[in-house]
């Protein structure tokens, strides 16, 4: 059997009012991530199904943020808001070009799975013409219920036109609907406005359905995936709810979280198993950590690539940049930006590390700073293989230390210095003998004049 094609159209052009905002609503992040290229993930994981956005509010914004998270998604704009399935219809050229099955589903619920979605197109390929997902919630208050008739559904009722029998039905819209592309047209063109909000309800399409004798299913998902974000409290939920699907799928794929309920995934991060991460870490974008390396706790690490039995922390700042080595070592109070440090290469305490290579087997002392921005650009340090560096250094850059190459505690180093050179760059310590219990004569004299 051929396999069936596919549009999904994801509704974004709401305003999201209560979010309070002005950014809009379906660009706001889960994991870093904007809600809305959530759900293009999931539509393209369903199927690699053919995308078209609806935006309108914020148009150009959503759009410019689209050609990131999907570009190859076709974008309709919805000029005024007259509801969802007015919305719907704002992609007419999409859903007019034929297609087996449409998804319509809505840019602000961003945990739903691609295994949602697949369900829905299942029931598609059963022979319904129309199936909706529906969740349960002991809280239904918002959404619309699905009005059921001996075990067939019949209609969704939004929540401002249900009457109070309806409204204590827990049995809830999802958001998430699919329709045959036979149909989906000619029902959606059938929607009118007399409702409450005087809205043009995509959910009516149920009732126009089963009115017209076609088949009508509910299926049912987690109210996890279901979840829709209209406020910043509902954002934070999603926010815990995701990280901690991620967390679970990181310790079953073989991580050691210690006290996984603190550490916080970004939507990229790619961990290894044999990875250990100790208490409250903080992963931003662009983090890649190989088997076996250690995050120790209270790290903060974005855009940074750990090689394996690499060990990071406790305190440490990776930011953008970062390359680790194997066996890497970058202890507390040490940020690095932009650097290299190779297998082996140690920078354990309070040390800044940015625009460097770091060689092999190299040793960078407590307090080392690289000095690599003159208020104007920024300049390199080269560090070569198992050169030593003595506590309190600064490199001023551009400038190259060589291969085993000594560095003098205290030194500001400003030329470079050739392989295996020893190197102070500092002044000769001046020793007086006496001189100190003399001072310290003084120094009692005067404080006892004073107290007189
Ligand atoms: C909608 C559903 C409700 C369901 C709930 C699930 C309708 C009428 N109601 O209600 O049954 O339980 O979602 O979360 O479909 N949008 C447009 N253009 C418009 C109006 C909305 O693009 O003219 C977009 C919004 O940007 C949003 C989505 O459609 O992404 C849903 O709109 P929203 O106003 O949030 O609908 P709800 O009241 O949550
Ligand atoms: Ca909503």
């Amino acid at each position: 059997m051929p396999a069936r094609t596919c549009l999904s159209i994801i509704l974004a052009a709401g305003e999201g009012t209560r979010m309070k905002s002005t950014r809009p609503k379906v660009l706001h992040e889960i994991a870093g991530l904007p809600m809305i290229a959530h759900v293009a993930a999931a539509a393209t994981a369903a199927d690699g199904s053919r995308l078209a956005l609806v935006v309108g509010h914020g148009a150009s914004e959503v759009r410019q943020a689209a050609e990131k998270f999907a570009p190859g998604a076709e974008v309709f704009v919805q000029e005024k808001q007259l509801g969802t399935a007015h919305a719907v219809l704002a992609a007419r050229a999409a859903i007019e070009r034929g297609h087996d099955d449409i998804l319509v589903m809505f840019g602000d619920t961003p945990l739903l799975e691609a295994d949602d979605l697949s369900s829905a197109r299942r029931k598609l390929a059963e022979g319904a013409d129309v199936a909706v997902m529906g969740f349960r919630t002991p809280s239904p208050a918002g959404y619309g219920r699905l009005i059921e008739e001996d075990g067939r559904l019949v209609a969704i009722r939004e929540d401002k036109d249900a009457s109070e029998a309806e409204k204590g039905i827990g049995f809830c819209n999802g958001g998430l609907m699919a329709i045959s592309g036979e149909h989906a047209l000619s029902l959606v063109d059938r929607i009118g406005n007399a409702n409450a909000k005087g809205e043009y309800y995509l959910t009516d399409v149920v009732a126009i359905a089963a009115r017209a004798g076609l088949r009508v299913v509910a299926t049912e998902a987690g109210a996890e995936s279901a979840l829709g974000i209209n406020t910043r409290a509902e954002l934070a939920e999603a926010e815990a709810i995701w990280q901690r699907r991620r967390r679970h799928e990181a310790m079953l794929s073989g991580v050691t979280l210690v006290a996984p309920e603190t550490v916080h995934f970004s939507h990229d991060t790619e961990i290894a198993a044999d990875a250990i991460v100790e208490p409250n870490v903080w992963f931003g974008r662009g983090v890649r950590i190989a088997a076996g390396a250690m995050i120790r706790a209270f790290s903060h690490i974005e855009g940074a690539t750990i090689a394996a039995g690499a060990e990071v922390g406790p305190f440490a700042r990776l930011r953008p940049g970062a390359d680790l080595g194997e066996k890497s070592k970058v202890g507390n109070f040490v940020e690095i930006k932009k650097a290299t440090i190779e297998k082996g290469g140690k920078v354990n305490h309070l040390a800044y590390v940015g625009d460097a290579r770091v060689g092999a087997g190299a040793n960078i002392g407590a307090g080392t700073i690289t000095c690599n921005y003159d208020g104007y650009g920024k300049f390199f340090t080269d560090i070569g293989a198992r050169a030593f560096v003595g506590s309190n250094s600064s490199l001023v850059a551009p400038i190259s230390i060589g291969d085993g190459a000594y560095i003098a505690s205290g030194s500001v180093i400003t030329e470079d210095v050739p392989e295996d050179a020893l190197a102070f760059g500092r002044a000769r310590q001046r020793t007086l003998p006496g001189k100190g219990k003399e001072l310290r004569a003084l120094r009692e004299a005067s404080a006892a004049a004073a107290g007189k």
